[in-house]
């Protein structure tokens, strides 16, 4: 199994076959063998810098219905919320005096937020924080839709796709949806010029090594600039409340071969991460992973944002996460970094 670690680190790429291999025949050895050789790229190509992005997550109400998400339309015990424009420029305020320059606007797929309103707060983003990148990360729209964001302003796109089999995808989510249109989005994001992040859930409900095996495959075609993946946790009010958690192992397992897959991405270790292991992020970034994502959301609003059970930070201010991050990623010999945080084209 080494060789075929080797294989990926000098070639970014395995067949199907070498994948199914790899994912199929874990062993501690192995795994830990990945992790450092990944913790080794990170290194090599953006030092001991860490990026933060501040996420904010600005409405719980969506109108999709996927099983495993806490804010899914028929949840009838999330309490909905909206910030306001004010609201979220507060959020910002309050970020870009804490070091960030990466805003995430994060939210359910809520038709409250047109693209009118949406293109008008990140204009006022944008016009106020001209140094700082804006991620926008609120789901499937249309091509003229993410058209008028970028040409508003918005640098980043974040949608998951979840899962890249057809079949999972389709277990998963109801009739409504579908894996194809969410990998559409995917490249007219990337088309139209955006920094685009996919990912998928670790240890989703009914995942395979066949599943996973075309995740990576898919993210390499796409060569994304970010990927997101977490842990899948259980939330209690889904129809997904009694399935387990995806592991520690496996999702550590997994972004070390997307560092070695992808070497330049930015790769966030993820509140999720977080939320299964006390120390799950600095583990995330000593397999590869280069970014973090504190929490700029109002501490009112917190814990009605809850996509899964148990998510860690839903009590501190952000100038809590912001600090508690910069000792935590010091403490294994890394630098949070007041900076944007682009993707890197080139090795450094
Ligand atoms: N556990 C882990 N991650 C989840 N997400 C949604 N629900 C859960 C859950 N129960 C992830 C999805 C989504 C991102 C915003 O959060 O991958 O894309
Ligand atoms: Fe939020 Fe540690 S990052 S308290």
């Amino acid at each position: 199994m080494k060789r075929l670690i080797d294989k990926l680190h000098q070639e970014q790429m395995l067949t199907a076959e070498e994948f199914h291999r790899l994912l199929a025949n874990r062993s501690e050895e192995t795994d830990q063998y990945a992790r450092e050789l990944a913790n080794q790229v990170r290194q090599e190509v953006y030092g001991n810098k860490i990026y933060v992005r501040g996420l904010i997550e600005f409405t719980n109400y969506c109108k999709n219905d996927c099983y495993y998400c806490g804010i899914r339309r028929s949840n009838q015990n999330a309490q909905r919320y909206r910030l306001t424009e004010e609201d979220i420029l507060e959020c910002c305020r309050q970020g870009y005096e804490l070091g960030f320059r990466t805003f995430v606007l994060q939210g359910g797929e809520d038709g409250f937020f047109t693209d009118d309103r949406i293109v008008q707060i990140v204009r006022k983003i944008k016009e106020q924080y001209p140094d700082c990148a804006l991620t926008l990360s609120i789901g499937e729209k249309s091509e003229e839709s993410y058209r008028a964001y970028r040409e508003a302003g918005a640098d980043r796109y974040l949608l998951r796709h979840e899962t890249a089999d057809p079949r999972h995808y389709m277990r998963l989510h109801p009739l409504e949806m579908s894996g194809e249109n969410r990998k559409s989005c995917l490249r007219i994001l990337k088309k139209l010029g955006y920094q685009t992040g996919a990912g998928f859930m670790v240890g989703s409900p009914l995942q395979t090594v066949d599943d996973l095996v075309e995740d990576f495959l898919f993210l390499k075609e796409l060569d994304p600039e970010m990927v997101g993946i977490g842990p899948f946790i259980a939330h209690q009010d889904t129809p997904f409340c009694n399935e387990r958690s995806g592991t520690l192992d496996d999702t550590l397992f997994y972004l070390a071969l997307l560092r070695l897959m992808l070497p330049n991405v930015l790769l966030p270790a993820t509140t999720a991460l977080g939320t299964i292991h006390p120390r799950g992020r600095e583990m995330g970034v000593l397999s590869g992973a280069n970014v973090v994502m504190p929490n700029l959301s109002p501490v009112s609003v917190r814990k009605k944002y809850m996509l899964y059970d148990g998510k860690i930070c839903t009590g501190d201010e952000a100038a809590e996460c912001r600090m508690c991050l910069s000792r935590r990623m010091e403490r294994i010999g890394c630098e949070v970094v007041t900076d944007r945080g682009d993707y890197k084209k080139r090795l450094a």
